[in-house]
């Protein structure tokens, strides 16, 4: 017989190893999850997975599932919170979605959709973010970051570049590029590594194939991201 924990009140299924939200998204119950990707490692930044284990708040990426937990994911307490986190993630960076070629594949807005975000809330901080375009195939637009750190995972662990880093503490934190000069151009990253294509925002964009696909087309265009197969994966 399989190992099972509660999930508002359904019977989860779980193998040795398997974190809550690899165990309900396997079994087809969505977790709201912003920098969990099934190729690497959980790493607990955003906190859009929190759910409620035996009472407490827990980010159920990181969290080891375990026999008789019981967990409540989507309650009216855990949605409010998960909006929250999404709301502030939009105040934080400079977020326009219309303009972003970015829009109807990104994961923020799909999520700002899932939570019913209708207003920001919070103060906008609009901070100053540059744009490198120096590269011939890449252009970075980091107003976008939410600093999932996916790309900086990537290109250390799968692509062995090191392109990318976090620096900075706090509201300070950003997104740097490691070269010399601090550009994207004098890097050793291709159009083709995992690094562009992990990031679930619109920072990494390659140059050349703006609005190929037409709005109204595009992944989260068909589906929410709770239905879609990409929402379903850890
Ligand atoms: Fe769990 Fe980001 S902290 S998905």
């Amino acid at each position: 017989m399989s190992k099972t924990f509660t999930m508002d009140e359904r019977e989860i299924p779980f193998v040795e190893g398997q974190t809550v939200m690899q165990a309900a998204l396997a079994d087809g119950v969505y977790v709201p999850h912003l920098c969990a990707h099934p190729e690497f490692k959980p790493h607990g930044s955003c906190r859009v997975c929190t759910v409620k284990v035996n009472g407490r708040h827990a980010a159920s990426c990181t969290l080891a599932a375990r026999e008789g937990l019981v967990v409540e994911n989507q309650t009216a307490e855990l949605r409010e919170l998960r909006r929250e986190l999404v709301q502030l993630l939009f105040v934080e960076g400079n977020h326009f979605c219309p303009s972003c070629e970015k829009s109807g594949d990104c994961k923020l807005q799909a999520l700002g959709y899932e939570l019913e975000v209708k207003t920001l809330h919070f103060t906008q901080l609009f901070p100053d973010r540059p744009v490198d375009a120096s590269h011939p195939d890449l252009m970075l637009d980091f107003n976008r970051c939410i600093l999932c750190e996916l790309c900086v995972r990537a290109s250390a662990e799968v692509d062995g570049r090191h392109v990318f880093a976090l620096s900075g503490r706090g509201i300070d934190k950003h997104l740097i590029v490691n070269s010399e000069s601090g550009r994207l151009a004098d890097t050793s990253i291709a159009a083709t590594d995992t690094a562009v294509s992990v990031c679930p925002v619109g920072v990494i964009l390659k140059k050349g194939r703006g609005f190929r696909v037409p709005i109204g087309q595009r992944t989260y265009d068909a589906a929410p991201i709770s239905a879609m197969p990409e929402g379903k994966k850890p």
